[in-house]
């Protein structure tokens, strides 16, 4: 049995479960999707399982929530490779994967330092490059490219 299946994080009944998301970027899908906002639904996440793709990756499960792909499909920035399971009654009843969505709006910083979005009270706004899976970001404001070593996501 591998070490995610059941020992560790227990599996649910109804909702959704995100595999695959590189160990390190946890934090930050959990705050791209508001979860550490939520009030009423079961989350449960773990870390650091191993993973042949991602070396170390992480779950996370959330009951009773079924996500928008809109949604959903922001954490493309820092997890390109996650899985979305859709459970119904305890079954994966849907397994689909993330899409790198055309733009970004909010969510992450900008890394020009001279960038209005980084003086005023602006809501940042992206176009996504994306070359061969190396996902970068370039500023609509100031134009410049945040790429993935500089992504800073806004908590
Ligand atoms: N899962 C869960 N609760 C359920 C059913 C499944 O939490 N009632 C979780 C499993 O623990 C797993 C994920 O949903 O992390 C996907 O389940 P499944 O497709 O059965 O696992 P794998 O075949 O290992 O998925 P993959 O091929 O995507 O790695
Ligand atoms: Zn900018």
């Amino acid at each position: 049995m591998k070490e995610d299946k059941k020992l560790i994080v227990s599996a649910i009944q109804n909702g959704t479960v995100i595999d695959h998301i590189p160990a390190h970027n946890l934090f930050n899908v959990i705050s791209i999707l508001g979860l550490d906002k939520i009030t009423e639904n079961q989350v449960t996440f773990g870390t650091n399982f191993k993973s042949d793709r991602l070396g170390r990756k992480a779950i996370i499960k959330v009951s009773g929530i079924y996500f928008k792909d809109s949604d959903i499909n922001k954490i493309a920035l820092v997890a390109p490779h996650a899985k979305l399971n859709i459970i119904k009654d305890y079954e994966v009843v849907e397994k689909n994967e993330v899409m790198v969505p055309e733009e970004i709006i909010g969510i992450a910083k900008c890394m020009n330092p001279k960038c209005i979005t980084n003086h005023e009270a602006i809501t940042t706004r992206f176009d996504v490059m994306d070359k061969n899976g190396n996902i970068s970001l370039k500023c609509r404001y100031c134009q410049k490219i945040t790429d993935q070593a500089h992504l800073e996501i806004i908590r």
